[in-house]
């Protein structure tokens, strides 16, 4: 199966640089385009500014005559960008807007889980009702889970150890998330460890990757506010990565068999956030694209060719794309292991301050860990920060252990004033201390 020649890839982060330097190593690909990219891109692609629509997005697409689109955040794919797409014949690799609101709605996807028989907690979504939403918190009991529905980048569920709290985080989700927040899901605080099991698809035939878990809060040992991911690593030690095609069946095929039998094709990469709690695995939300840190750890374990993979689910032609790759067990499987470690501006997550010099930025990649940039743009030549999370870099080692040393040997070459990463991402003392609780 061949790869598909000219790849246009949509978002400017570390997931996407992942992504661009994955398929920039396909000896059949001859071109990768990421728009709009960030100039730490550079190396790996050519960078095109964004189209002020997604309908001129597609327009340009078009006129690149890319053979594929891969399309990296949610926003978009929520929008309806792969639809665009699609209507001109492009190939896209992301579900389109019906089948988006699995993640675009966070009561939607819990009404697929459930007619799936997908196990989530116990909870249920209430619209403009504030007063219904603090009776089912009261009767759930503390500790409660509040969720703003829409899309609130990573910002909208708060974890209550008190009633209080959560008679307090509802009624706040209105003036803080706005639309997003028309409808408000209330569940029962689950806990155990997070894992992230993401699997490609084209509606028909699925793929598992290796499983990741995150590290979500700002501080060492999970302390401090949730952020977008400081950290992440692949495999764990508990959920070893021939479990993952396992977890698939669970959930991804259920939830796939369910928006197909409501007449809703999906194709691209299914995202389950699962929490591995002692009755079992349970899901606490689908995202509808790969996720940010995890693909940035997930990627270098891969020697598949994501390229021809990627195409297979866009077009219908997975099974057989995998069947050349000489892929078995419904997985694509992992080599070694990674440690992504964020390097994080000043003042983040609240206010990243922006527009501080990074030094040794420039350096080669050292051959045992990469830099995937994100929150980054150029000034008089010399790169800056420019948004919350600046870095990802990503050691890479026969062991965990190896690989976080070879992260922060990487990481301690590149600085910036106010830089924050943490000290503990992958490191055995972490997990065993139950990293991922809630
Ligand atoms: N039912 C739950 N029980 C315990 N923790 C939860 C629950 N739901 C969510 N969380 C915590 O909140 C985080 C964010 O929730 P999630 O549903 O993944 O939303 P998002 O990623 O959109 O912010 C999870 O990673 C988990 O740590
Ligand atoms: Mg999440």
């Amino acid at each position: 199966m061949t790869a598909p020649q000219r790849i246009l890839v949509m978002g400017s982060g570390g997931r996407e640089h992942a992504l661009a330097w994955s398929l920039s190593r396909d000896p059949g690909v001859a071109e990768v385009i990421v728009a709009p990219g960030n100039p730490g891109m550079k190396d790996v692609a050519t960078i095109r500014p964004a189209a002020a629509s997604d309908d001129r997005m597609a327009a340009i697409a078009q006129e690149l005559e890319v053979d594929l689109v891969v399309v990296g955040p949610e926003g978009p794919l929520v929008a309806g960008v792969a639809d665009h797409l699609a209507r001109r014949g492009i190939p896209v690799f992301g579900p389109g807007r019906d089948a988006a609101r699995l993640e675009g709605s966070k009561a939607y996807c819990r009404d697929v889980a459930q007619a799936a028989g997908v196990p989530m907690a116990v909870g249920a979504a209430f619209e403009d009702d504030e007063e219904g939403a603090i009776d089912l918190s009261r009767r759930l009991g503390a500790p409660v889970v509040i969720k703003a529905d829409g899309l609130a980048g990573g910002k909208g569920v708060t974890v209550c150890a008190t009633l209080t709290e959560a008679e307090a985080a509802i009624r706040a989700c209105r003036p803080r998330f706005g639309l997003a927040a028309r409808r408000v899901v209330v569940e029962r605080a689950l806990s155990g460890r997070e894992a992230s099991v993401i699997a490609i698809t084209d509606g028909a035939s699925l793929l598992a990757l290796p499983a990741a878990r995150d590290h979500k809060r700002l501080g060492d040992d999970d302390t401090g506010p949730n952020t977008g991911g400081m950290g992440v690593y692949s495999p764990l030690p508990d959920l070893p990565d021939g479990q993952a095609a396992a977890l698939m069946e669970r959930f991804h095929r259920p939830i796939l068999g369910e928006l197909a039998r409501r007449g809703i094709r999906y194709h691209g990469a299914l995202y389950a956030g699962l929490m591995l709690t002692d009755d079992g695995p349970y899901l606490l939300e689908c995202n509808v694209r790969f996720g940010d840190p995890e693909t940035q750890a997930l990627l270098p374990r891969l020697s598949t060719p994501l390229a021809p993979l990627l195409l297979g689910a866009s077009n219908g032609r997975l099974a057989r794309v995998a069947a050349a790759a000489g892929l078995a067990e419904g997985r694509i499987p992992g080599e070694g292991a990674t440690v992504g470690v964020v390097l994080a501006a000043a003042g983040y997550p609240l206010e990243p301050r922006l527009g501080d010099p990074i030094l040794g930025g420039d350096s080669p990649w050292a051959v045992s860990a990469l830099t995937f940039w994100s929150g980054v743009r150029r000034s008089q030549g010399a790169l800056v920060t420019n948004g919350g999370r600046v870095a990802t870099i990503v050691g890479r080692g026969a062991s965990l252990e190896e690989a976080a040393a070879a992260a922060y040997r990487a990481s301690d070459a590149i600085t910036f004033p106010g830089r924050q990463l943490r000290r503990d991402i992958g490191r055995v003392g972490s997990f065993a201390a139950g990293a991922g609780r809630p």
